[in-house]
């Protein structure tokens, strides 16, 4: 297959890894796509082979002088719909990275344009595929706890990881939705594939509790803002980031700015923020489960629990996770750990034993490569991991309602949000699509 991507950050260095290492001898990464010259031109050196680039105002030019046969879209979320568009009537297919859209009026046009061309629409819901995740969905829907009924499911993103949502174009909902959109897609993902079923209610709410100015004058924080590189607090600030103390951030942010303006480094603190911290929502399904789900941003430790309840026992999951260098301070002797608990009625607790991976984000990633670039060797997909425009747009559209519910007080009704928005091909309400969940 020829492929090119399009959004040539951060991201998109696991897919152009692949397909000029491990992957080479199959496909062929034939054009790279940006808005930023600087980091367009990084990526390409970086490719080690030959790779054409394109500015991102000539997309359906480089569509047409490179001919690929698939799209990879890693561009910021509100310009997934343009892009998935333009690659679906140009014939080719597309792999998105999540979410699949912010709005439901991109989800529209997508779903729209993927029904008129029947063109393939991947999305990388990588968080599918670790070992122990993978685990969970095997156990229940074997049946072992009976009938979900309940789930309790938590998210905690830590002051390092968590904080990187404030500093850059997350921080506005015009861009990634919101923290319920943008990183709670994979989370409600997560529920929908593991109870194989979809949303139908969504109540919740959500608030800005942390990163806010009041927050930076109680860390004694004078006069933050407005970016790291120029903050005059910057050597008593705790979420600080010094571009220049990491060559990846360096190279690829730091040294790309004057290009486009885009900083890595906004103030967390800043009032100008748009996006809240704090999220509780109460999930209804199709199944008669119901799940309660929290996520915040601020948390003193990384990672998540969550536990089925079913009507022959509990299955409960917690996994620690360390992550990557986003600024801030680690704790000291932090290591990653996961754990996975049956208790049967009637039986003692007992721990399962996890199947090991290794690989980022939970041993994921790799796996989810081999899935996408090697099909014939990975082998059938026991699981229903691969997730087409219907699991992704499942996905977004309870965090869409989620985030509704939590402005309004109301709870929303997905159905009427399908039905408003006249998204095609999510209607039947008899059985979820095959990939929906
Ligand atoms: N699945 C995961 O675990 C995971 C992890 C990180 C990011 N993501 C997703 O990957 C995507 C990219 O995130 P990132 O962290 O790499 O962001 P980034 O800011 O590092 O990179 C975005 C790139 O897109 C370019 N860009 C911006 N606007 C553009 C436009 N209109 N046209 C073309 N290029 C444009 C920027 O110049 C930049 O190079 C997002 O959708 C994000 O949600 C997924």
């Amino acid at each position: 297959m020829r492929y090119a991507i399009v959004g040539c950050g951060s991201r998109h260095r696991m897919f152009r890894d692949a397909l000029c290492g491990p992957y080479a001898d199959r496909h062929q990464l034939v054009a790279l796509c940006d808005s930023n010259p600087r980091r367009l031109a990084l990526s390409a050196a970086e490719a080690g082979r030959p790779v054409a680039t394109h500015d991102a105002a000539d997309f359906k030019a480089m569509i047409a002088a490179e001919q690929p046969d698939s799209i990879i879209v890693a561009t910021p979320d509100h310009t997934h719909a343009d892009y998935i568009v333009t690659a679906l009537e140009a014939g080719c297919e597309v792999i998105c990275e999540k979410p699949l859209a912010t709005h439901p009026d991109q989800l529209a046009r997508i779903l729209d344009a993927q029904a008129r061309t029947g063109g393939r629409i991947t999305v990388t819901f990588n968080y599918r595929y670790s070992p122990a995740r993978t685990q969970l969905r095997e156990i229940i829907a074997a049946g072992t706890i009976g009938e979900v009924t309940a789930v309790d499911f938590r998210w905690h993103l830590d002051r390092i990881h968590g904080a990187d949502y404030f500093r850059r174009w997350h921080r506005q909902k015009a861009n990634s939705g919101g923290l319920l959109v943008h990183k709670a897609s994979h989370h409600f993902d997560l529920l929908n594939w593991w109870l194989d079923s979809r949303p139908e209610q969504v109540t919740a709410s959500a608030r800005r509790a942390f990163y806010t100015p009041q927050t930076a004058a109680d860390l004694g924080l004078a006069h933050p803002g407005p970016r790291c590189a120029t903050c005059l607090d910057g050597a008593q600030c705790d979420f600080a980031l010094v571009l220049d103390d990491d060559d990846n951030l360096r190279r690829l942010y730091r040294e790309a700015e004057q290009a486009d303006g885009y900083h890595r480094n906004l103030c967390v603190f800043d009032p100008a923020i748009g996006i809240e911290d704090t999220f509780q929502a109460h999930i209804r399904f199709a199944s008669g489960a119901s799940a309660n789900y929290t996520l915040y941003a601020y948390a003193p430790w990384e990672g998540l629990e969550v536990s089925f309840i079913g009507t022959r026992g509990e299955l409960t999951h917690r996994h620690t996770e360390v992550h990557g260098i986003f600024g801030g301070k680690r704790p000291p002797g932090e290591h990653e750990s996961m754990a996975t608990t049956l208790h049967l009625a009637g039986e003692a607790p007992r721990a399962v034993e996890i199947p090991e991976g290794s690989g980022d984000h939970g041993g994921a990633d790799p796996v989810m490569l081999e899935d996408l670039f090697a099909p014939d060797r990975a082998g059938p997909d026991r699981h229903n991991r691969a997730s087409d425009q219907r699991a992704g747009a499942w996905s977004i559209l309870t965090g869409i309602a989620a985030d509704r519910a939590a402005q309004s007080g109301v709870a929303t009704d997905i159905g009427a949000l399908i039905r408003d928005n006249a998204l095609v091909g999510l209607t039947d309400p008899s059985r979820p699509e095959a990939g929906a969940a």
